[in-house]
């Protein structure tokens, strides 16, 4: 069965995704690897990887999923937030909303990304608070990811 992989990723995170999925289904009926494009469309099955960008998938790659009209799709993401499940929950609630009827979801999969430096500067630079405490311990616990276990678990996701 043919299939594409359609992606953006701004600093790798979801890239990994992407090409550990090329890995676990070979090359051979891979029609499009890349960033969102229209040649993918013409694929049986799209996997379909984005960042999260405030609670949601990016502009572009939500603009690409409402092209999409009677492929399959398995969504597969990062975020820099992680530990509830419920929050992944919500992110992928809110990209399949981009996603006509007569698509079928064949899957999903989402993990922790970790996050620029910069970042956590700008955290350091805010005045001490419960929040700000925690969004610190998110950051530290996002550094590294996505890692072994979670592409272990990306294989499980799409071999199921
Ligand atoms: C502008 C911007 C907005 C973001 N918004 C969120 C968000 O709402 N929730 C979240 O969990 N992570 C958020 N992140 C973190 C990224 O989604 C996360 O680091 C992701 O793994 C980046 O993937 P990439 O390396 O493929 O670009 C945001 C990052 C940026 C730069």
């Amino acid at each position: 069965m043919s299939y594409a992989i359609v992606y953006s990723s701004r600093t790798g995170n979801t890239a990994l995704l992407a090409k550990t999925i090329r890995e676990i289904l070979g090359e051979e009926a891979c029609v499009y690897f890349g960033p969102p494009d229209a040649q993918a469309l013409a694929a049986q099955t799209v996997y379909a990887g984005f960042w999260t960008d405030r609670g949601t998938c990016d502009e572009e790659m939500a603009r690409f999923l409402q092209s999409l009209t009677d492929q399959a799709v398995f969504l597969f993401g990062t975020a820099g937030f992680g530990g509830a499940p419920a929050y992944y929950g919500q992110i992928l609630e809110r990209v399949q909303a981009n996603l006509k009827e007569s698509v079928r979801l064949a899957g999903t999969y989402m993990c922790q990304g970790q996050m620029p430096q910069a970042v956590r500067t700008r955290y350091e630079g805010m005045e001490d608070s419960p929040r700000r405490t925690a969004m610190l311990s998110n950051f530290d616990r996002a550094l590294g990811h996505p890692d072994a276990g979670d592409l272990e678990r990306l294989r499980q996701a799409v071999t199921r």
